[in-house]
Parts: C-alpha cells; sequence; structure tokens
C-alpha cells in the first residue's frame, strides 16, 4: 500500500483554521497561498455536509470557491463569523503588511466586516519590523495615482508604481 503523504506545511495549517469552522457560519475568504489551502480543506468539509457561505477577497479566490463548491455570498447580511487570510509579514506587535499578492482592499474591508481574522503565515512571515521582506503595497483609483505618489513622497516615503509585464499592476477593483 502506497505511505500516505504527510500534510504540506500550509496544508497543516489551513486544518488549524479548519477547526475555528461552525456549521451554518459566513466565512471572509482570504487571497494567496495559505487562504487558498483553507479554501481547499473548506470545500472537502462542504462536500462531505458542512454548510457555510464565503465572501472572497478576490477574483482568483472567487473562482477556487466556486470550483470547489463552496457557496458565495456578499456583505449584506451584517457581520462575517470568521475571516481566515494570509500575510506577508508579521511583526513582533501582531501587526501585519498584506498585498504582496495584490489583493488589498477587498481583504481589508472583508477583516473590517469580520468578528474574527484568522491569519495563517510560515516562519518566514516574522520579521523584527515591518518593511523587511519588501515595500508596503497601497491600492489607488488610478485617477488618485499621481496625487497619493506625491503625498507618500512628502510623509518621507519612496513611492514607485507597481509593474507586471512592463505595465502598471491593476487590481481586482
Ligand atoms: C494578497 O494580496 C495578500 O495579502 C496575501 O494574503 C498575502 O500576500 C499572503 O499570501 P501567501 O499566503 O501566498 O504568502
Amino acid at each position: 500500500m502506497p505511505a500516505a503523504t504527510e500534510p504540506s506545511p500550509l496544508e497543516q495549517l489551513a486544518a488549524r483554521a479548519l477547526e475555528q469552522v461552525r456549521d451554518g457560519m459566513r466565512l471572509g475568504l482570504g487571497s494567496g497561498r495559505a487562504a487558498s489551502s483553507f479554501v481547499r480543506a473548506l470545500g472537502a468539509r462542504v462536500r462531505e455536509g458542512l454548510r457555510v457561505r464565503g465572501v472572497p477577497t478576490s477574483e482568483a479566490t472567487g473562482h477556487l470557491a466556486r470550483e470547489l463548491g463552496v457557496p458565495l455570498a456578499g456583505l449584506d447580511e451584517g457581520l462575517l463569523d470568521l475571516t481566515v487570510d494570509g500575510a506577508d509579514e508579521v511583526d513582533p506587535r501582531l501587526d501585519l503588511i498584506k498585498g504582496y499578492g495584490g489583493a488589498l482592499v477587498r481583504e481589508r474591508i472583508v477583516a473590517a466586516a469580520s468578528r474574527r481574522v484568522v491569519i495563517l503565515v510560515g516562519r518566514e512571515k516574522l520579521v523584527p519590523v515591518l518593511g523587511s521582506r519588501g515595500r508596503l503595497p497601497v491600492e489607488v483609483l488610478p485617477f488618485a495615482a499621481p496625487l497619493t505618489i506625491r503625498e507618500l513622497a512628502d510623509l518621507g516615503c519612496r513611492p514607485a508604481l507597481r509593474l507586471e509585464a512592463g505595465q502598471p499592476c491593476v487590481t481586482d477593483n
């Protein structure tokens, strides 16, 4: 008989988060690898009969959830019970940088609309000071980009437009 494969670190994190989920909950579904691992674990439980609804924080997560049969909802029914998401940096005070994956605004809205937020990270995300692993992502309307860039520079930051294949990165929003 083939040996059972060890769950990956992300699958182990997802399984721990799944312990917090109860039947009937409305859940915020984060974006990125750790959050996707949770959505996959949740999908397996939904196929076994768990009844939940999820509010995705990105088009990619919405697509994954639909593929896995996790029913989706909007923010029209009051606070969500729980949101499960990832993060890019976590400092000793548990402040976070999120958004390296490009899903920023909806993640914050869904977190703000949740009674509890569980953040799934590996040790590599723990930093002494935020900004240690990369740049702070800021999502802007194209209309406001020149103004935001100037105002961030006035604050002493070194703003730069994020590029993808040489073009300004465009988010889901
Ligand atoms: C999405 O833009 C991000 O905020 C993610 O939640 C964050 O980047 C963590 O992603 P990973 O789990 O893929 O590292």
